[in-house]
């Protein structure tokens, strides 16, 4: 082949690929060494001398000679810097296990990625306690199978799937108030309500202008605004100019008014846009980058060592928006943020570009609001911005407050409220638990500040510590949400669940104990914790709150009703162990409106309703109404049956659809 190829000068881009991957290769065979278990399972065979990993913890003191001991055995997994996992509870770690009839103290909500729902997961027992769907159909919940969730989905892009990222949870006064969880879709730029009395998606919003809302959060102390990145850049407008012209491609930072949502405005800028978060006074929402280069390929987007962190001025894009100073696009005021723009130039920029290595990940701000912590992934740093110079100062490197050695791949940052920080290392494949004080004191890149290494298992992406996103951290526990789970469960196929791992973590400097595996179903990203006293969920629906125009039917409104030439409405009441009406009579061809109320006044009796041959499962929980609208094209009978099991006269609870040929 080679002998077939016109010599040239220039490099071969195949040649640059190849010499890409191989250094990672190199990385990774380093990594995927054996990764030791924070259990008694492994054993380090030394000299031989069996210790379990339990015995060198239960020894008091022998700290060092675990690190000793990393230096020449197998527990060094990756690059000589590792420390071997040195938990010392002092047996203070409380059972994470929730004994049967009691309740876990804490919800987590877990986005499930591209299967597009958001788990429910109790705080500590990790169980699942329920699943919502948000960019998914589900025929459990009849989401996307009634005529008020299905326009909801048509509403919002009509898809059929999502990749769902960021949980965040409405806050009031730095602190969740319980009302919304609000969450994005990578894949199709959207982004969506969960109305947490019904526990229920309520709004979704397809955002325009962007391709990939990758990072999201709500601001605080007060959610008056959410905010997306757009982290794929596109031509603006994305009509079929400069398709081939990278450089005129643009990145969209987006605000949301978390009522009405919709879109306020957009800020345009240099390179793209990662992960954002908001200081706690409303004023800064700050934004990692890692394409500064503006490139197209990895090569490209990996070539500086520099990107640069955006925080955006909200206040001044506000004024911008409100003096006309933008540029209408698809309906949306999108302000100019790019270094080079007018309002970047004056005294005081809307958006500030600060430097950081190297393609950072996240971006999260600590309980108090002093500092942002940028997660270098290709750096093996985490960078701390002091928020408060980026008013005070306009020298980019008086904001950089601090910026310690964690480890390799670091990508999310979490808080205990104790003035600890812990870090995920993907390649590492280890969390680092830091002390935030030391790490402003100390030089840069000294590890110094690192308290603690722990062992996950393995290549963590976030991890979450309990309300840790709020100015009051509850610490306690943290979940480390691994990516890939290798050896970790029963073998299932190639495709592995991922491995969310729980941790106590104590008030200690060397504190954290591994207390449990989970399995995920493919693929969560991020979780939210929020103590259950903060949530007030519904038991039964509250007709008042119905969304659309539905009534509400009683057996005495059961019936059916011809409301025009091809189209009728059948009404019917359900309850234990019957719908209103044993069988209803319609014509081919009809549309036919059901609408069905459950008037249980109990708890947890839900009625269902399957409408065969037309795709539709209604779930309908007491005091509720929902509707279906469909044609009924094929003359025929159609059992209509209950979908959950209410009575032990499940099996009985049917209707009959009887469509009667049209002459
Ligand atoms: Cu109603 Cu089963």
């Amino acid at each position: 082949m080679a002998s077939d190829t016109p010599r040239t000068d220039e490099p071969d881009p195949n040649a640059v690929v190849d010499r890409y991957e191989q250094q990672l290769d190199d990385l990774l065979a380093e990594v995927d060494e054996p990764t030791p278990r924070a259990d008694d399972s492994i054993t380090l065979e030394l000299a031989g001398l069996e210790l379990s990993r339990r015995d060198l913890m239960k020894a008091g003191g022998t700290v060092g000679l675990a690190t000793g001991l990393a230096g020449c055995s197998t527990w060094v997994g990756g690059g000589g810097s590792r420390q071997p996992t040195s938990s010392s509870n002092d047996g203070q770690t409380p059972a994470h296990t929730v004994p049967p009839g009691e309740l876990d103290e804490y919800y987590g909500f877990w986005s499930g990625g591209h299967s597009g729902e958001i788990r429910v997961v109790g705080i500590p027992s990790m169980r699942e306690l329920m699943r919502i769907p948000v960019f998914n159909t589900e025929g459990a919940r009849g989401y996307g199978h009634d005529d008020t969730t299905s326009e909801l989905l048509a509403e919002g892009g009509g898809y059929s799937w999502g990749d769902n990222h960021h949980p965040a949870l409405s806050e009031t006064g730095g602190d969740y108030d319980g009302e919304y969880l609000f969450v994005n879709d990578k894949a199709n730029g959207r982004i969506a309500r969960v109305d947490l009395t019904y526990f229920e998606t309520d709004a979704i919003l397809d955002v325009p202008n962007v391709q990939a809302v990758h990072g999201f959060c709500v601001q605080s102390p007060d959610t008056e605004y959410l905010f997306g990145n757009g982290e794929f850049r596109t031509p603006l407008p994305n009509d079929g100019r400069a398709l081939d012209s990278p450089d005129e491609y643009a990145s969209l930072f987006t605000a949301v008014d978390p009522e009405s949502m919709s879109v306020e405005w957009q800020v345009r800028v240099d390179g793209n846009l990662d992960i954002v978060d908001t200081d706690k006074d409303g004023r800064w929402a700050i934004a990692s980058a890692y394409n500064s280069e503006e490139a197209t390929d990895v090569q490209g987007m990996t070539h500086d060592d520099r990107d640069f962190v955006k925080a955006f001025d909200v206040p001044r894009i506000q004024q911008a928006v409100d003096a006309g100073n933008y540029e209408e696009i698809n309906g949306v005021p999108v302000v100019d943020g790019r270094r080079d723009s007018p309002l970047n130039q004056s005294d005081t920029p809307i958006v500030r570009y600060i430097p950081t290595p190297k393609s950072p990940h996240c971006v999260e701000v600590g309980p108090n609001g002093d500092y942002a912590f940028v997660a270098g992934k290709l750096s093996p740093t985490v960078t701390m911005l002091d928020i408060a110079a980026l008013d005070t100062s306009s020298d980019p490197d008086d904001v950089v407050a601090g910026r310690p050695k964690v480890g390799l791949g670091p990508l999310h940052t979490t808080f205990d409220g104790n003035g600890h920080a812990y870090t995920s290392l993907f390649i590492d494949s280890q969390v680092a638990k830091w002390d935030i004080q030391a790490a402003v004191e100390a030089d840069t890149n000294s590890t110094e500040p690192i308290l603690e290494k722990y062992d996950v298992h393995y290549n963590p992406g976030h991890i979450q510590a309990l309300e840790a996103m709020t100015t009051d951290p509850a610490g306690e526990w943290l979940v480390s949400l691994n990516k890939l789970s290798k050896d970790r469960f029963l073998d299932v196929g190639p495709i592995h669940p991922d491995n969310d791992q729980l941790f106590h973590i104590g008030q200690g400097e060397k504190s954290m104990e591994l207390v449990a595996d989970h399995p995920a179903y493919p693929e969560p990203h991020d979780c939210v914790f929020a103590h259950r006293d903060k949530l007030s969920p519904a038991k039964t629906w509250d007709p008042s709150d119905y969304k659309g125009d539905k009534p509400f039917v009683t057996p005495a409104d059961s019936g059916v009703e011809r409301t025009g030439e091809r189209s009728v409405h059948v009404r019917a009441s359900a309850m234990r162990s019957e719908y209103g009406i044993p069988d209803f009579q319609v014509k081919e061809g009809d549309e036919v409106t059901l609408t069905l109320t459950n008037i249980e006044e109990v708890p947890d009796i839900i009625h269902g309703a399957a409408i065969p041959a037309h795709d539709i499962n209604l779930a309908v929980a007491p005091q509720d109404t929902r509707q279906a609208t469909f044609t009924a094209d094929e003359p025929g009978v159609y059992w209509v049956y209950c979908t959950y099991f209410c009575s032990a006269l499940h099996l009985e609870m049917r209707s009959r659809m009887l469509v009667e040929p049209r002459e």
